[in-house]
C-alpha cells in the first residue's frame, strides 16, 4: 500500500460535489500541496498546455503583454505562460493555500485572494489577456463572472478560458457566452473540444474571445 491513501474519485468528490463556498475552498485547501501531481501525473491534466498556447496563439507571441491568470490555483497556468516567454503575470484565487504554492513558483509580478462571484479588485482595461483555466466547471464559478473578466481586459484584449465539458450546458455557459456575444460584449476568436485530463478521457471547450475595440 502506498502513502497516498486518497483515490482520485475522493479527490474529485471533494471537489466537485462541494456544496457551497466554503466546502470548496476546505477541499482545496485540503488538496493545495498534492494538486500538482495529482491533477498532471495522476489524471494528466493538460488544459494548462493548452491555455497557455491560446494565449499566446492570441497575443501572437507579444512577451510584454500583462496577464490575469484568475482562478491561478497553484499557477500551472502560469508556469506554462512563463516557459512562453511571459514575465507579467498577475495570480488570482480564492483559495489562500492555493495562492501560496503559486507564489512558490516566482513566476507571478502579483498575486491577489479574491472572489470571482464578487465584482473584482481590478481597474478596468487593467490586462492585455486574461486566462482562466478548470474553475468554469461543476461546482465553481458560473457565466456570471464573464462580465467582470470583460471589465477588466482592455479594448483589443483577449480572454481564453476552458468550460468542462458537461457543464458547458448544463450549467449555462454556453448560454452566458451567447449572450454577451449577442450584446457585443466580446466577439469569438475560436472555440473547439479539447483534452482536459488525459487519462481521465474528458474533455473541455476551449474558449478565446476578443474584447472590442470600442464598445
Ligand atoms: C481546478 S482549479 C484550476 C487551477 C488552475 N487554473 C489550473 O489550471 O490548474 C480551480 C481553481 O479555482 C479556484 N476557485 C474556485 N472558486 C473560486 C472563486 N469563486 N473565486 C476565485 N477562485 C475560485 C479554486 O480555488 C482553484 O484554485
Amino acid at each position: 500500500m502506498t502513502e497516498k491513501t486518497i483515490t482520485k474519485t475522493e479527490i474529485l468528490n471533494n471537489v466537485y460535489t462541494a456544496q457551497d463556498h466554503e466546502q470548496l475552498r476546505e477541499a482545496y485547501k485540503a488538496w493545495a500541496s498534492d494538486y500538482d501531481s495529482d491533477l498532471v501525473d495522476r489524471f494528466g491534466y493538460v488544459a494548462h498546455i493548452s491555455s497557455a498556447k491560446a494565449i499566446d496563439q492570441a497575443l501572437d507571441g507579444r512577451h510584454d503583454a500583462v496577464i490575469l491568470d484568475a482562478g491561478s490555483g497553484t499557477g500551472l497556468v502560469g508556469q506554462e505562460l512563463a516557459k512562453l516567454g511571459y514575465r507579467t503575470l498577475d495570480a488570482l484565487d480564492y483559495s489562500q493555500d492555493m495562492l501560496d504554492q503559486a507564489q512558490s513558483k516566482g513566476i507571478y509580478r502579483s498575486l491577489m485572494q479574491a472572489d470571482m462571484k464578487q465584482p473584482l479588485p481590478i481597474a478596468n482595461t487593467t490586462y492585455d489577456a486574461v486566462v482562466c483555466t478548470g474553475t468554469f466547471t461543476y461546482g465553481h464559478v458560473t457565466g456570471e463572472a464573464f462580465a467582470e473578466l470583460i471589465r477588466v481586459t482592455r479594448p483589443g484584449g483577449v480572454i481564453v478560458f476552458t468550460v468542462r465539458e458537461g457543464a458547458y450546458e448544463e450549467y449555462g455557459y454556453r448560454a452566458a457566452m451567447l449572450e454577451l456575444e449577442t450584446r457585443g460584449a466580446w466577439e469569438l476568436v475560436s472555440f473547439h473540444d479539447t483534452p482536459y485530463q488525459l487519462k481521465e478521457g474528458n474533455t473541455c471547450k476551449l474558449c478565446t474571445y476578443r474584447v472590442p475595440e470600442s464598445t
